[in-house]
């Protein structure tokens, strides 16, 4: 079951099953504990790692303390490939968001399946390319958009991963703290801790610690544009 989730990875995307099972078995499993930092910014990497299970977070830290989350990524989703396409340190901190398994794989055992199989490498171009319309939108919002703004489109990217429809709405176990979710939204965790009582207020969204309830997804759709 697990592992039906990694092969739908763009790693593996419409290759034979056999070839894929092949890879998966020689991928090295890794638990990943909350808090825990698998790799940091600006160290050298020589591999790449597939979530099997709970949530990484991905982060830079500026040169004053600060921290900034470029992505929560969750089962399935890939990281730790750009310092091979691009060959240099690793431009992110990656650390257990939610308990962890990912599945690390040799920078140098990807480029023969690369070469052996060009629609992967076609589906990685996707997948970064992805990434790169998504990071370009957070730009734009950081200048374009407000706070709320900005917190309803990261709760709605979150439903998006993470979210389980129930009776009363989307719950969204983000297992992000009111810190981590304002490092991902670019703000302070005043502003936006403001920002949820309001919609909570509104009766748009539930707050449950480490998850929330989207109530009003729609009313959330509009204050993200
Ligand atoms: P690498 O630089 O090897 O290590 C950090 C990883 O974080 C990087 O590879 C990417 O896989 C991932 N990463 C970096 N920037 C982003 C981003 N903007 N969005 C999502 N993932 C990212």
């Amino acid at each position: 079951m697990e592992d039906d989730v990694v092969l739908s990875a763009p790693l593996f995307a419409n290759m034979d099953p056999e070839a894929s099972r092949t890879l998966l078995a020689s991928m090295t499993p890794q638990h990943v504990a909350r808090g825990e930092v698998l790799f940091h910014e600006g160290e050298p990497g020589d591999r790449l790692y597939v979530i099997r299970s709970g949530k990484i977070k991905l982060g830079r830290r500026s040169t004053d303390g600060r921290e900034n989350l470029l992505a929560v990524l969750g089962p399935g989703e890939m990281f730790g490939e750009l310092s091979l396409f691009d060959p240099g340190p690793r431009t992110a901190t990656a650390t257990g968001l939610a308990d962890a398994v990912v599945l690390e794989l040799g920078h140098g055992d990807l480029i023969p399946w690369l070469e052996q199989n060009p629609t992967v490498a076609k589906h990685l171009l996707g997948a970064l390319g992805r990434r790169l319309r998504r990071t370009n939108d957070a730009l734009a919002d950081l200048v374009f958009s407000d706070v709320p703004g900005r917190v309803a489109k990261a709760l709605l990217d979150l439903s998006q991963r993470f979210g389980q429809q129930t009776d009363e709405g989307v719950r969204v176990a983000h297992d992000l703290t009111q810190e981590e979710l304002a490092q991902l939204v670019g703000a302070s965790r005043e502003t936006v801790n403001k920002a949820l009582a309001d919609f909570a207020a509104r009766g748009w969204v539930r707050r449950e610690g480490r998850a929330i309830v989207l109530l009003d997804v729609e009313r959330l759709e509009r204050r993200a544009r």
